[in-house]
């Protein structure tokens, strides 16, 4: 069985696919694949293994009847038309759950350095600018006691809410369709209208997947509601927040800071003006980037493109539905 991965990916997922009796094509220019350069590489195979955003919509699909098996390696799936797969009856495999420890620890990791506008300050000392000693200079803003509000809370939400908890005791809030027990019960989160979450977080951070209902969402009117002392995170996906509004928004001090993850388009100009703010941290979308995590997504991955090959179901599919046919 032949399988192409869209990048390099993980040892011991490529050793599991090998050990499995799979022949492996690792695609390994540093670029993505077009629409029809994808369709066309995947001629020659049985299985996709598909990392980056790669366009599994229902041409692709339509071309790629063929596979037996396509996984991401990835918990977002935003780049899968959904639909068009469950009519196909085509199931897509995907790696969720292993990404919370690490990403979660990137949202709080911009949290503390947008806070206290590290970046920035690394950035004035390395072009020689260190400069004088004031009281009045250089200063950020605390965490403590302070309100987390959280914005789609699953896996990833829940581990930062436990860490700002033990960290800083800050109150928790969170908007989400329905309410989360567990958060509500182990560390007295509350469930908001978005309205609220809006107007009491002192840092709001993006857990949401990208959606319709999520694409653009936060934009002027949005930053306008929220405290202008407040500090906006995103690691779940950039295209959920309006680049050039956060940096009216920054700019006109309608929110304090802001810490990315994830911008739009990716990768971010080198020279965004969101990179020479002070209260502002990027990131190159590196939330899941450890080697504890990366290898536990090419497990998965591997295992799904394993399952998909011998017709069974896949351990991790983003559209279950498929199999209950
Ligand atoms: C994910 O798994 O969705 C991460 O954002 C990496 O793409």
């Amino acid at each position: 069985m032949d399988v192409l991965t869209t990048r390099l990916i993980p040892k011991n997922g490529l050793q599991i696919l090998k050990d499995a009796g799979c022949m492996v094509t690792q695609y390994t220019e540093k670029r993505d694949l077009t629409s029809k350069e994808l369709i066309y590489a995947c001629k020659r195979y049985d299985a996709l293994l598909s990392v980056g955003p790669n366009k599994i919509d229902e041409h692709f699909l339509t071309e790629c009847r063929h596979l037996k098996a396509i996984s991401l390696l990835s918990a977002g799936y935003d780049n899968v038309d959904v639909s068009a797969a469950n009519q196909m009856g085509i199931a897509i495999g995907y790696t969720p759950g292993v990404l919370s420890a690490a990403t979660s620890d990137i949202a709080f990791l911009l949290m503390l350095a947008v806070s206290r506008n590290a970046f920035y300050q690394h950035n004035t000392i390395a072009k020689g600018e260190w400069g004088f000693f004031e009281p009045t200079a250089n200063l950020g803003i605390e965490l403590y006691g302070k309100t987390l509000g959280i914005f789609g809370l699953g896996k990833i939400g829940f581990e930062l809410a436990k860490k700002c908890r033990a960290a800083y005791q800050m109150k928790l809030i969170y908007h989400n369709r329905h309410s989360n027990e567990a958060v509500e019960k182990e560390l007295g989160a509350t469930l908001v209208t978005f309205d609220e979450l809006l107007a009491k977080s002192d840092v709001l951070s993006v857990h949401a997947g990208l959606s319709a209902q999520t694409r653009g969402l936060f934009s002027k009117e949005i930053f306008e509601k929220m405290k202008s002392t407040a500090i906006f995170i995103n690691t779940a996906r950039g295209a959920i927040h309006n680049e050039e509004d956060l940096l009216a928004a920054l700019q006109q001090g309608k929110i304090w800071g802001a810490g990315l993850d994830v911008t739009n388009p990716e990768p971010m100009s080198s020279n965004n003006p969101l990179l020479s703010l002070r209260n502002v941290c990027v990131l190159p979308h590196i939330g899941s980037a450890t080697v504890e995590t990366r290898n536990a997504m090419a497990v998965i991955a591997a295992k799904n493109i394993i399952a998909g090959l011998r017709g069974e179901q896949m351990p991790h599919v983003v559209n279950p539905e498929v199999y209950r046919r």
